[in-house]
């Protein structure tokens, strides 16, 4: 099957982007004929800095490799290097109801929050992201809950596009984990863990030992002692637990009976360990990557170079379609 998922090269990459999306690619990639981008056009719909933004796309690839992606396997590149995404979504523009994407949850809050420079891009953004995944005749989309929206939008716009001028796309359809699919914020559980918010909200992927130390010795727990998932009553330590399970393995059912009668100092002890030993490597690898940043561009132009031949097949029947050719 052919899938298709990418990150944003914007704030700094965690946990819950690790959990619920790169560690379940390197399953699908096992098996599948993957393609992992780098969404850099995407990055740029908010503020942001010119002079970082190549090193954020570096430290992205940099994370996907470290995590186990394998480029000879799987294609690994950046957004803005193939420019047919740009090409597809313009021509995507003209089929999309600007109600549709008005009703996007992720459009409300993001523009509620930056209520005085909210761009058109912020507003077609997931129209970009539609032409991402179908430009590549994608059938998984594996992302977090707050994507699946826009994936669903992806399938809705292929179709219209199917229905208008001719079968032109495959249908895609968002995976999404069972349990885990939205990480918390450590210190609001109630709220998602983000890229954007305070660093003390978010164990990101490169933190130190001591900083992982004081981030989950603080995290907010709940009201009793017991480790027990409950959601709703216990949203602090159900988001630690289901960390723990996801990094161990373990289910959250051996969890609880593992750590029954322990209490919250124990058991956060036990997961900053755990959380040391499987962020260690990504702090190691960055610094050997960044020591010779050659390997990082040697990818990234294959990726690109294979990515491009797919995007160029699929724009051409594109155009065919809609009597641009
Ligand atoms: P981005 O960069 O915001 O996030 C990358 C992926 O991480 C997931 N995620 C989370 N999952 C669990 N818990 C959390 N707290 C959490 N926060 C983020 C996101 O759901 C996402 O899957 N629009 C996309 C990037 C994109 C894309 C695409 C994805 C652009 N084109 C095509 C798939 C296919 C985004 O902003 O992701």
């Amino acid at each position: 099957m052919r899938i298709f998922s990418g990150i944003q090269p914007s704030g700094e990459i965690h946990l819950g982007n690790y959990l619920a999306v790169i560690k379940p690619w390197l399953d699908l990639q096992t098996k599948n004929d993957c393609i992992f981008c780098v969404v850099d056009w995407h990055a740029i719909t908010v503020p942001y800095e010119p002079k970082n933004l190549q090193r954020k796309i570096k430290e992205v690839a940099t994370i996907y490799l470290t995590a186990g992606i394998n480029p000879e396997k799987s294609i690994v590149f950046t957004q803005s290097v193939v420019k047919e995404h740009t090409e597809l979504a313009w021509l995507l523009n003209t089929i999309t109801p600007i109600g549709d994407l008005q009703r996007m949850t992720q459009f409300k809050e993001k523009s509620a929050k930056q209520i005085k420079n909210v761009c058109a891009g912020l507003l077609n953004y997931p129209i970009l992201m539609a032409a991402d995944i179908l430009l590549y005749q994608t059938e998984i989309v594996p992302v977090g809950q707050d994507q699946k929206q826009h994936v669903e939008l992806a399938r809705e716009i292929a179709r219209r596009f199917n229905a208008k001028f001719g079968e032109t796309f495959t249908l895609p359809q968002a995976q999404i984990i069972k349990i885990g699919a939205k990480i918390m914020s450590l210190t609001e559980p109630n709220k998602k863990m983000s890229k954007s918010d305070k660093p003390e909200t978010r164990i990101g992927l490169f933190d130190t030992p001591e900083q992982i130390k004081k981030k989950i010795g603080s995290s907010t727990t709940d009201s009793g002692k017991e480790i027990k998932y409950n959601p709703a009553e216990k949203p602090g330590v159900s988001n630690l637990l289901t960390i723990y399970s996801l990094l161990s393995d373990k289910t959250i059912k051996d969890l609880e009976n593992e750590f029954a009668g322990q209490n919250y100092q124990a058991f956060k002890q036990k997961l900053s360990e755990l959380l040391i030993e499987k962020l260690t490597p990504f702090r190691d690898k960055k610094s050997e990557l960044e020591n010779n940043p050659a390997i990082i561009d040697k990818i990234l132009a294959h990726g690109a170079s294979q990515a491009e031949k797919i995007a160029q097949q699929t724009m051409k029947k594109v155009r065919v379609a809609m009597g641009l050719l």
